[in-house]
């Protein structure tokens, strides 16, 4: 009985987005000031499993054929964590899960479609929402593959970042098969996020990236290995507190993702903006083609990325920190 608040926030991905599909390595970091917040309360016996999406102003509830593509994914995020708490019955063939009598309300700060980590957020807010109400306890490491499960849905072939580094909300360094590992930080770094407004499907990128691998896949390894030695020197830029250096690598970085060809005219305005107005290294960040850059900045000059950002058309200007003991 009662209510249970849960909650799990963005993310951005500093280096390496695209070749982390790839194999190579990358670095991914939470954005604590960007949360989706969940409420689950009981409700009468026989209502079943409801979802309130408040920002789309959407209710979908489990089991009902009416359900839309984001309907789908909320309603798969809790059947997930159903099955992992065991929740579930079918006597024959598969389990099926059993709906519990709940609510489920979700608020969203995380933009959708702009490279943040929105779908990864609210699969891990559900989950740890349901199953905190459902007296389940869930670790870091299941809830993280559960959030894969869910995010396979929207995306495909997801590399597993996004829901290692809100599950775990730590700054991370990734590789597929290798999973989180946390990184040294040797002097606070401070980043500016600039949204394009432009909505971009991680998807459709990973899709047309694929395209060009088929297509050509010397050349795009090559960029992938290009990547992945970048991130490996923004690693050791960011333990050594080396942030020119660590700027330099963003930079170089968003050069190879204009040579995949996911960038876009709008993110480079405000890339160029964020240059221009100080910052150390600046690139888009996710799925790219629209959605959010990145620029990385020493704290004196944040305000005046900020207003260059604004100015240069930014719908949302959010400020992020990897701080020695993780990101606020
Ligand atoms: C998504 O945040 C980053 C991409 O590399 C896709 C993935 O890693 O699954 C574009």
């Amino acid at each position: 009985m009662g209510v249970t608040h849960a909650r799990a926030c963005g993310k951005v991905i500093l280096l390496g987005e695209h070749a982390v599909v790839y194999g190579r390595p990358a670095i991914a970091v939470p954005v604590p000031s960007r949360q989706v917040e969940v409420q689950v309360r009981d409700t009468p016996p026989g209502s079943g499993t409801a979802i309130l999406a408040c920002d789309l102003g959407t209710r979908y509830l489990a089991g009902t054929c009416n359900v839309d593509e984001h309907g789908r994914f909320l309603l798969a995020a809790v059947e997930g964590v159903l099955r992992a708490t065991l929740l579930h019955d079918g006597p024959h063939g598969a389990p099926r899960p059993t709906w519990p009598d709940l609510e489920i309300q979700v608020r969203s700060q995380v933009p959708i479609a702009r490279g943040m980590g929105s779908g990864a957020a609210v699969s891990a807010a559900i989950a740890r929402g349901v199953a905190a109400h459902l007296g389940a306890s869930l670790s870091r490491e299941r809830l993280s593959e559960l959030v894969y499960a869910t995010e396979s849905l929207l995306h495909g072939t997801p590399s597993g970042i996004d829901n290692t580094v809100v599950a775990y909300e730590l700054p991370v360094w990734f590789r597929q098969g290798l999973g989180a590992q946390p990184f040294a930080v040797g002097v606070p770094v401070t980043l500016v996020i600039g949204d394009t407004g432009i909505a971009s499907r991680t998807r459709e990128s990973v899709a047309l990236v694929r395209r060009r691998w088929e297509a050509d896949r010397l050349r795009l390894e090559a960029l992938f290995d290009a990547i992945g030695d970048l991130v490996q020197r923004g690693r050791e830029a960011i333990a050594q507190g080396d942030l020119p250096a660590l700027g330099e690598a963003m930079d170089r970085n968003q050069a190879l993702l204009e040579a995949l060809d996911v960038s876009d005219p709008a993110l480079e305005r405000l890339i160029a903006a964020a240059r221009r107005a100080g910052a150390l290294g600046a690139k888009l960040s996710g799925g790219g083609k629209g959605g959010c850059m990145i620029a990385l900045t020493v704290s004196e000059a944040a305000a005046s990325v900020e207003a260059a950002l604004r100015a240069a058309g930014a719908g949302d200007v959010i400020a992020a920190r990897i701080g020695k003991s993780g990101a606020s």
